[in-house]
Order: C-alpha cells, then sequence, then structure tokens
C-alpha cells in the first residue's frame, strides 16, 4: 500500500500582547464599527522587542514534536511556510533545525504568503508519498506587524502574528493522512500586495530603493475580488481530484483573513456554519500562520477526531493560492 503523510500533533504560538480595535482607533482614523463590518477582526496578537516569526516558529515547532512523541533527531525534513522570517537569508528553516537539534533533517523555507502553510503542507506530503522522507516538520508562521505601515488604516488593522506546525508522518496501511493538494498561481496580479524594498532589485538603502515601498502594500478591492474566486475555486479543484463533494467535508478550515470572504466561500459550497472554523476574531489575518492556528483550535476543541475529513483552503501575495484535503 502506498505512504500516506499523517499529521500527528499541531502546535502553536501567538504573541502576549494583544492590540484591540479600540487600540486602534487611537492610532489611526478608524473604528471598531469598521473594522468588525467589514473583515470580522475584533483584535490581534502583536510581537514586542525580540519577538518574531522566527521565536513564533520555535515555541510552535517544540509544542508540535513533544505532542507528537518523534525526536526532533528522527526529523529528516523541516518547511516553513513564511515571507516574514527574521533574516532575508539563512531561512526560518534552517534556525528551526538548529535550535531543535533535528541534526539529520534538511530544512527550507517556502515562500506563499498566506497560503503558505497549504503549500508547504502540499510538499511534505510529496516527499513522503514519495519515499523521500518519513518525518517531517511544517511550519506556518508570519510576523507581519513587523512588516505593515502602522499609519495605514487600510492594511494595519488586518493582520496579526502567529505560528503553527504540524509533524508529519509516513505510515501505511490507512487512509488517514493528505489525500490531495491543489497549488495555483498568477504571478500578473503580484502587483497587488507587495513589499517592494530588501530583495535585489530594491536593495535597502541603494538609490534604486528610493521611493518604492518598504512596508506592506496591498489593494484590497483588488485582493478581495480575488480572493472570493480563488478560495471556492481551489476547494472545488481539491474536492475534484479527490473525487469528493463538500458533503464529505466535517470541518472547513480556511485562511482567517476577513469573514466575509469566508463567508462567501462556504456559501459556494453549501457549507453550513457548524462545519466552517473560524477564529479571525481574535487574531486577524496571520498570514502562514492562520490555517495550521485554525487547525491547532479546532483540535483543542474537539472539533477534529481521528478520520475527519478536512479541508483546508488559502490565498495570499504572489498571487497563490490553493487546497489540502486531509483525513485528519
Ligand atoms: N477604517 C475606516 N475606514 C477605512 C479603513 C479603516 N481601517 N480602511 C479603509 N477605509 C475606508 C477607505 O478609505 C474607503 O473610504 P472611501 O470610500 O472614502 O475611499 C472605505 O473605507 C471603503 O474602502 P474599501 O476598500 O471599499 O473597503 P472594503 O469593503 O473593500 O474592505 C478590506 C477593505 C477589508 C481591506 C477588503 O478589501 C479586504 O478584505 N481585502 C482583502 C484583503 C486580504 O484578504 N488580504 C490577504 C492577503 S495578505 C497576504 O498575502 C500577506
Amino acid at each position: 500500500m502506498n505512504k500516506r503523510a499523517v499529521i500527528q500533533s499541531v502546535g502553536h504560538a501567538v504573541p502576549s500582547k494583544v492590540l484591540t480595535n479600540d487600540d486602534l482607533e487611537r492610532m489611526v482614523d478608524t473604528s471598531d464599527e469598521w473594522i468588525v463590518q467589514r473583515t470580522g477582526i475584533k483584535e490581534r496578537h502583536i510581537c514586542q522587542g525580540d519577538e518574531g516569526t522566527g521565536s513564533l516558529a520555535l515555541e510552535a515547532s517544540r509544542e508540535a514534536l513533544e505532542r507528537s512523541g518523534i525526536p526532533a533527531s528522527e526529523l529528516d525534513l523541516i518547511v516553513c511556510g513564511t515571507v516574514t522570517g527574521d533574516y532575508i537569508w539563512p531561512s526560518t528553516a534552517c534556525m528551526l533545525q538548529t535550535e531543535l537539534g533535528a541534526n539529520n533533517a534538511g530544512a527550507y523555507d517556502v515562500s506563499a504568503a498566506c497560503a503558505g502553510f497549504i503549500y508547504s503542507l502540499g510538499t511534505a506530503a510529496a516527499m513522503i508519498e514519495s519515499g523521500h522522507a518519513q518525518n517531517v516538520l511544517v511550519v506556518g508562521a508570519d510576523a507581519l506587524s513587523k512588516q505593515v505601515d502602522w499609519t495605514d488604516r487600510s492594511t494595519c488593522v488586518l493582520f496579526g502574528d502567529g505560528a503553527a506546525a504540524v509533524v508529519v508522518r509516513g505510515e501505511t496501511d490507512t487512509d488517514r493522512g493528505v489525500i490531495e493538494t491543489v497549488l495555483m498561481a498568477d504571478g500578473s496580479g503580484g502587483k497587488y500586495i507587495t513589499y517592494e524594498v530588501g530583495g535585489t532589485k530594491y536593495p535597502v538603502g541603494s538609490p534604486q530603493a528610493e521611493g518604492r515601498r518598504d512596508k506592506v502594500y496591498m489593494a484590497g478591492a483588488e485582493v478581495y475580488r480575488f480572493a472570493v474566486q480563488a478560495m471556492g475555486d481551489a476547494c472545488c479543484k481539491v474536492l475534484e481530484k479527490a473525487g469528493m463533494t463538500p458533503d464529505d467535508v466535517d470541518l472547513f478550515v480556511p485562511h482567517q483573513a476577513n469573514l466575509r470572504i469566508i463567508e462567501s466561500a462556504a456559501k459556494r459550497l453549501g457549507l453550513p456554519d457548524h462545519r466552517v472554523f473560524v477564529n479571525v476574531a481574535k487574531y486577524g489575518n496571520t498570514s502562514g500562520g492562520s490555517i495550521p492556528l485554525g487547525l491547532y483550535e479546532a483540535n483543542e476543541q474537539g472539533l477534529l477526531t481521528k478520520g475527519s475529513v478536512v479541508m483546508t483552503v488559502g490565498f495570499g501575495a504572489g498571487l497563490v493560492w490553493g487546497a489540502n484535503l486531509i483525513r485528519w
């Protein structure tokens, strides 16, 4: 029988500092009413001081590993979905490798913004199914609070920081594990969510960087239109690949960017509220952390049991989008 990539455990981490909509009212020209009505977000967790993507990813990874019972030395791969690593390079995954003592693991980051965990889990599953890896740590982590413009009300109210991680193991004689993955991209929409300065086109402090964006820029309305279409499309495609229908899905864990986007995807799929996981009110959009954080909380709340069918879906800067279908 073929090898399946089965999730063994989930860990998570969010900063202790909570920033509420009331706090934001004192920082920019906005209101709790506007933010809740347009996005469903009430508060978010924000890094302070030395906290960042690396520290969150490490805490989440430690919890996931401890819960899995698999020692770090038995990991053969670490994949981290992030666009806000502590450094442009080396990768966050390599930092995790050394801090965890995963001395037999390869490690790399995946740059797929808010779809980072979906891309990372899909990659990990392929490595396991093809026999290239047995035990893989998959992390989704971002700290966009470090990159947003805190004077721009159109973006700063949307994001929060967070990370979560899963340990995935290859198993045979089971129907559990990642069933199917769909990964999609449209680079022509890259201009709609950007962070321009800091790469090799506009290096920090260079003449080329002058006048370029050194904070997160987002064309909200364009991204909104894309997201509504992309979420539904990716779900339909992953279900079709698996020969399943929305009726087969026990729990839908979508990227938590905006409640209205989640509701419109759920409506298109005909999924009732009790099969849709939502925690956007507490965390805002934590980018790569969003979907695994949803899996973590759903699991803690007893919404996921062995054999449950979970569908994840996400979209983000790139543009990228995709979905995983998992038997828990
Ligand atoms: N408070 C009050 N008013 C605001 C705020 C705010 N925080 N932000 C914008 N406004 C104003 C605008 O200036 C505009 O005013 P105007 O009509 O006078 O020009 C008005 O509110 C309406 O703005 P819209 O852009 O039409 O608002 P919309 O209903 O589209 O909601 C939002 C904006 C929430 C950003 C929405 O477009 C959205 O969710 N887009 C998708 C974002 C997303 O999910 N990104 C995820 C990817 S991020 C990544 O990959 C890292």
